[in-house]
């Protein structure tokens, strides 16, 4: 979704700015634009469309060395939320006198409120935004000191917001703030201070940041920064490491982002599973839980909360922990759970998954579960995101980071944690320590399965050549295959545009199955694991009524791959960690798809990497 930077330091603004929204187009956006000193005023570029537009604009309108002296700036990319997206929309948005500039990730939900107050004072508005309405209102509050101003117009704002703010008449310091919405700086190193909304946008700047909590602000100077709540309290937060690599950002020799990262998973389970099995007690070490066995036998039930691919890994915890752990687990919406009023307690144990640790939704249902006295803990691959910090107990993934929009390493990381945590869980309830272990092997074996799986790119490739064509697709599966149909056919639709349903595979007899014609492509999850047999007959169904059916079968299965017109086989694997190789080749598979058809794979249109709204 939307990002933000500011910079401050001692090199032009201008492209440190463009740098660091570079790095941020990751996550989705669909306009762009940054405000700097020039001249003791500010000087504003914005552009609909992509930052490259963006440098070409500022390259011609700003040329020169105008902006050496001082080089701070804040800068933006909008995914539209209020107002389409247009330049005049884009961020930063101004104040009624020009000399303050702001940008903002977040909803002003009370926008309309503040804008007919404004409205009442004279204000005319520029654009559609709730933005700009914050802007003014800064602008109403200042007088003379900014960090009073912000603070003032905060509080009469509801909803959510990170923000940076610039001043013409205070060119020494940026402001930033957070309510909902994450903001990070970057502890000066050589007179440099960097604040964003995302971390990876740090890590060339400086290894040292600082998370703000919900309603901290900061000044933000050259040479250090000072931490207030809104009510003009100093507050003290930690400087940590980020232990982030500035190649993780970078393609490699893959063509995306989405390529390299299916590609790095071998490695990226790897360090998921690193140092967290116990062979000898047959269980799994993840000692981020926080659970001791006592507390642990008491649990009544599982529940896991996510959206999206996330959603999807936690379908697939719900087999293993009532499988392993004999422990009643269901997986929800995190987006409707704060509205269903869930019955929680402290027998239940909430696990939040999220790969960005920021999706509002699953934040949501952390406060929610947490308010109700439940047991919580996330399962975050954003070190230090918010919903890691809000938890405080959790296990995290170390996947690295996930550049592409769609989600891979992590959904597989996913996978592996929750089954650990699943195995834990087991060992101190009833699972023998005969199928502990047999399991924990498995875990151990999941890189393996997978390195097996990406040796068949070249061959999955040659597949998907037979799939570019068409608009619908379906995606059938059972028990724990119905999750990786469902993940399937995500990764199909959001990266190829291609139409695609996941279906419980005895679920389209009714109603779906009315779609089916002739040509159409069913992709059926029949790997080797209980349920394949009903899954055959479901596939016959479809073949009944002409649809061409892509299998993903397990190698050696011979009568199975009779049943396909086409298939993408992986290697034989535990029923619980099969899940995880037959998602890797449908990841391909929905690669491939889309790089035929030419897609922009990693920004697919109208998506953003982290869902910071509701
Ligand atoms: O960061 P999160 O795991 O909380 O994100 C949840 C979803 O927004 C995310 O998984 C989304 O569905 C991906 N684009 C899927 O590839």
């Amino acid at each position: 979704m939307c990002g933000i930077i500011g910079y401050i330091g001692k090199s032009e603004a201008p492209a440190n700015l463009l740098k660091g929204l570079k790095k941020l187009e990751y996550r989705g956006y669909d306009s762009a634009g940054m405000a700097v000193f020039d001249n003791g005023r500010l000087a504003v570029a914005k552009t609909s469309g992509k930052v490259s537009a963006l440098a070409e604009k500022v390259r011609a309108e700003w040329p020169g060395e105008r902006f050496a002296r001082p080089p701070v700036g804040i800068a933006h990319t909008r995914w539209a939320t209020h107002g389409s997206p247009t330049s005049l929309n884009a961020h930063p948005h101004l104040d009624a006198s020009g000399g303050i500039a702001l940008v903002h990730n977040g909803i002003i939900e009370n926008y309309r409120a503040l804008r007919a107050r404004l409205e009442a004072k004279g204000h005319g508005f520029l654009s559609e935004t709730d933005t700009e309405i914050l802007a003014r209102l800064i602008g109403e509050f200042y007088s003379g000191d900014i960090f009073d101003a912000v603070c003032g117009a905060l509080h009469q704002v509801e909803g959510t917001f990170g923000i940076a703010v610039l001043c013409a008449q205070e060119p020494d310091r940026i402001i930033v703030a957070r309510r909902g919405s994450p903001i990070v700086i970057g502890v000066g190193v050589d007179g440099e201070c960097v604040a964003a909304s995302d971390a990876s946008v740090l890590v060339e700047h400086t290894q040292r940041v600082i998370y703000l909590d919900d309603n901290d602000a900061a000044i933000v100077r050259a040479d250090g920064v000072e931490i207030r709540d809104l009510d003009n309290v100093p507050v003290t937060r930690a400087v940590v490491g980020l232990d982030m690599a500035p190649s993780a950002a970078e393609k490699g020799r893959f063509a995306h982002f989405m390529h390299k990262e299916i590609h790095e998973q071998p490695e990226a389970l790897a360090n998921a599973i690193r140092g967290r099995l116990d062979f000898t007690r047959a269980t799994a070490v993840l000692s981020g839980m926080g659970t001791s066995p006592r507390e642990l036998s008491e649990l009544e039930r599982v529940v896991m909360v996510g959206c999206g691919t996330s959603l999807h890994a936690g379908m697939v915890g719900e087999y293993a922990f009532e499988d392993l752990a004999d422990i009643h687990a269901e997986v929800q919406q995190a987006a409707e759970f704060r509205y269903r009023n869930p019955i929680l307690d402290r027998r239940a144990f909430v696990v939040a998954i999220s790969q960005s640790g920021e999706t509002a939704d699953t934040l949501a249902a952390v406060r929610e579960a947490q308010q109700k006295g439940a047991f919580v803990m996330s399962l975050c691959n954003v070190v230090g995101s918010t919903i890691a910090r809000e938890t405080g107990r959790g296990v995290y993934l170390h996947a690295g980071p996930e550049i592409s929009v769609a989600s891979t390493k992590a959904f597989t990381s996913q996978v592996v944690v929750l089954l650990m945590m699943a195995l834990k869980l087991g060992r101190g309830r009833r699972l023998s320590r005969e199928d502990g272990l047999a399991l924990a092997r498995a875990i151990d074996g999941v890189p393996a399965l997978v390195s097996r799986v990406l040796e068949a790119d070249p061959a999955i490739a040659a597949v998907a050549e037979r799939f570019v064509e068409g608009e619908h697709a379906f995606y059938i599966g059972r028990g724990l295959m119905h999750p990786v149909a469902l993940e399937g056919a995500l990764k199909l639709k959001e990266i190829s545009y291609i139409h695609a349903e996941g279906y419980h595979a005895a679920e389209l007899k009714h109603g779906p199955i009315a779609l089916l014609a002739p040509g159409v492509p069913v992709v059926a999850v029949a790997c080797d694991v209980p349920g394949k047999d009903k899954t055959l007959g479901n596939i016959e169904e479809c073949r009944a009524r002409g649809a061409r059916i892509l299998g993903v079968v397990t190698e050696g299965d011979a009568d199975t791959i009779a049943c396909m017109d086409s298939v993408l086989t992986v290697p034989p694997a535990h029923p619980l960690v099969a899940t995880i190789p037959a998602v890797v080749a449908l990841q391909l598979f929905a690669y491939h798809v889309a790089r035929l058809r030419g897609c922009p794979i990693d920004q697919p249109r109208n998506l953003a990497k982290s869902v910071t709204v509701e």
